[in-house]
C-alpha cells in the first residue's frame, strides 16, 4: 500500500521533495500551541492499517521532539503500523559520554527516546564522534545517507582551484572523500576547543595551497566559532578567497554573520537545516533512502 509521508511544521517542503521521490501521499498534520505552550497535534486525514514516514529535522530539538512524540504516538493509535522517522539532522549526539561526573549521556537518553516511537529512521551523517555507527545507541534499522558526493559534485560546478580544508581532526573523513571526489588536494587543521565558544585553530604549513580558493568544509556548523576561527587564520595566512560548506547548518545566533564577517564570501550547505545558505539538495539521496528502508521493513 502507498505510504503517507507527514511533514512535520517547519518541515513541509522538504516533506514534500521527499514524499515526490518516495512516491507517497502527503499527509497533513495539525499543530498549534495552546497560550499555556503546551502543543495540540492532530492528523485530520483516515490512515487505519498504512505505514507512514513522519519527516522532522532535529535541529532546537527540544522544541520539537514531544510534538513529533505525539505524532508517532497517535498515528499508531489511529491504526498505522509501521511509522518511520526521516530526520535529516539528527540532534543529541554529542553527549555520548560522561565528560564530569553526574552529567546525562544525552545521545543514548535521545536514542531510546526515538527507538521506542519508531520502527525506522532515515538521516543525513550523524556526528558519531565516537561510535562506529548509529546502530550503537539507536534500537532500530537505520539508513545513513552521506553528503559528500553532493558536496563535491557542488565544489565541482562552483569553484575554480579549490582547496578543501577540514578545520579538525574529525573532518578528515570529510575533508579526503570530498578533496578526492572534486579531484582537489585538501589540508586538515588541528583545533583545541576549550568551551562552546572557546575554538583554537593551529595551522600546518599551507603556503604552497596560496591562491587556490580555500572551501572550509565540516559537518556541523553551530556556534560558527570553529569556521569563523578557520577561515580568520587563512585569512591572516593570505588566503583572499574563502568559501565554508557545511552539512548541517545550525547557525546559532550569529554564527551566519559572523562567517561572513570572518571574511567568507560564500557559505553553502545542504537543505537538512532549513536556512538561507542552503545550496545542495538531499532530499533525493534521503526519498530513496527512506523508499528503501521502508520496502526492507
Ligand atoms: C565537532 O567536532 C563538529 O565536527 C563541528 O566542528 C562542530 O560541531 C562545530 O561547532 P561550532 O560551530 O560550535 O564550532
Amino acid at each position: 500500500m502507498t505510504p503517507w509521508v507527514f511533514p512535520m511544521p517547519g518541515n513541509e517542503r522538504f516533506g514534500a521533495q521527499v514524499g515526490a521521490v518516495v512516491g507517497a501521499r502527503l499527509g497533513i498534520i495539525e499543530y498549534r500551541r495552546f497560550p499555556d505552550g503546551e502543543s495540540y497535534v492532530r492528523l485530520p486525514q483516515a490512515v487505519e492499517g498504512d505505514s507512514a514516514m513522519l519527516v522532522c529535522t532535529l535541529d532546537r530539538p527540544d522544541e520539537k521532539i514531544l510534538p513529533l512524540l505525539f505524532a508517532a504516538r497517535t498515528m499508531r493509535e489511529l491504526g498505522i503500523r509501521r511509522v518511520g522517522l526521516i530526520a535529516p539532522y539528527l540532534a543529541y549526539m554529542r553527549q555520548d559520554r560522561r565528560f564530569r561526573s553526574g552529567e546525562a549521556l544525552t545521545s543514548s537518553c535521545f536514542a531510546d527516546l526515538i527507538s521506542e516511537a519508531f520502527d525506522w529512521i532515515v538521516t543525513v551523517d550523524p556526528h558519531l564522534h565516537r561510535r562506529a555507527s548509529l546502530s550503537e545507541i539507536y534500537r532500530i534499522p537505520d539508513h545513513v545517507v552521506h553528503a559528500a558526493p553532493l558536496l563535491a559534485a557542488w565544489i565541482r560546478e562552483q569553484i575554480v582551484e579549490p582547496l578543501v580544508v577540514g578545520p579538525d581532526a574529525e573532518s578528515e573523513q570529510w575533508a579526503s572523500e570530498v578533496a578526492v571526489a572534486a579531484g582537489c588536494p585538501h589540508v586538515v587543521l588541528h583545533k583545541t576547543r576549550h568551551g562552546d565558544r572557546d575554538v583554537v585553530i593551529d595551522f600546518p604549513d599551507v603556503s604552497g595551497w596560496k591562491g587556490r580558493t580555500a572551501v572550509l568544509i565540516d559537518d556541523i556548523v553551530s556556534s560558527g566559532r570553529t569556521m569563523v576561527m578557520a577561515a580568520r587564520g587563512l585569512r591572516d595566512l593570505g588566503f583572499s578567497a574563502i568559501c565554508a560548506l557545511g552539512v548541517h547548518g545550525i547557525f546559532a545566533a550569529s554564527a551566519y554573520e559572523d562567517l561572513l564577517s570572518a571574511g567568507v564570501a560564500q557559505v553553502a550547505t545542504t537543505n537538512c537545516v532549513p536556512h538561507t545558505s542552503n545550496a545542495i539538495d538531499v532530499s533525493h539521496a534521503v526519498g530513496n533512502a527512506a523508499a528503501d528502508l521502508h520496502g526492507k521493513i
